[in-house]
């Protein structure tokens, strides 16, 4: 058994461990933010109030994927399902990520973040749109961190609509049923000119994966944490990273 790395080495030094310390760290991090109402709730706030913290944390875990020299981070922000929550939570969601760029697009492009998006874009209203497109404009030289929203998306809907683009481009004779194989289905998914996740962290001890990423999971390292999202830190996130960094990965293989 691979020894485990404390966060602090002792409580004495009180030193935390130093990003270089980190080995065979992911290069794909994908994480679903769960538990801003709980947080909220058990403050007796409203669950807006949760999706608000969860929005600077937002902000602090892009540091640290910075820090620990992750490549890309996707952030599950907004799902197709969200849209059955009360109107007023729907419209606070769907503001915040301008709120969010208002606040912290300076800093993103000084920190070199490039920002993208997968999911349906188009149907989303247009002050999300206005500052995401904006904010993508901007940083689309940046090689940094790739920052990558999911907005508006839903696995389920998003395998649905390559499989229709598939059977369009078959039809207009661009390939033959025997080239249909797991490389051209991937071109056609939102996340065609990514990798897929190598570690996924969802928090608030739910284990689940509510629709999210389900193709590109299929050989990704999954751990859960009861940490509501407000609550994520750096400490949590190290304790993920180390767990990953002793996962055995064989792809199936022996
Ligand atoms: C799930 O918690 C979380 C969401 C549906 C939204 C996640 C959004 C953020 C963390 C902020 C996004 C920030 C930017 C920059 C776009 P929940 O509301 O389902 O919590 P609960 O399960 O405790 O009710």
């Amino acid at each position: 058994m691979p020894m485990k790395l404390p966060f602090f080495r002792s409580k004495k030094e009180a030193q935390p461990i130093q990003a270089e310390e980190l080995t065979n760290v992911p290069e794909h991090v994908a994480i679903i933010m769960d538990g801003n109402g709980r947080w909220a709730k058990q403050r007796g706030l409203p669950r807006i109030a949760g999706h608000k913290a969860g929005m600077d944390v937002v902000k602090e875990t892009v540091e640290l994927a910075i820090k620990y020299k992750i490549n890309v981070l996707t952030l599950f922000a907004f799902s197709t399902e969200n849209w059955s929550r009360p109107k007023h939570e729907v419209e606070y969601l769907l503001r915040l990520p301008k709120e969010f760029l208002h606040i912290y697009l300076p800093d993103l492009i000084k920190n070199n973040v490039r920002i993208e998006t997968i999911g349906d874009f188009d149907s989303l209203p247009n002050y999300t749109k206005e500052a995401v497109q904006y904010a993508k404009e901007k940083t689309k030289n940046n090689d940094g961190l790739l920052l990558n929203f999911a907005l508006n998306y839903g696995s389920r809907k998003e395998i649905l609509s390559a499989i229709k683009s598939i059977m369009k481009d078959f039809d207009d004779e661009k390939f033959s049923v025997e080239q249909v194989d797991e490389n051209l289905l991937s071109q056609y998914l939102y996340t065609h000119d990514l990798q897929d996740p190598d570690l996924l962290i969802r928090t608030s001890g739910e284990q689940r994966l509510s629709n999210f990423l389900l193709w590109q999971l299929a050989y990704t390292e999954f751990w859960f944490t009861d940490i509501l999202w407000p609550d994520f830190n750096e400490e949590i996130f190290v304790e993920a990273l180390m767990d990953y960094q002793n996962r055995s990965r064989r792809f199936g293989g022996i």
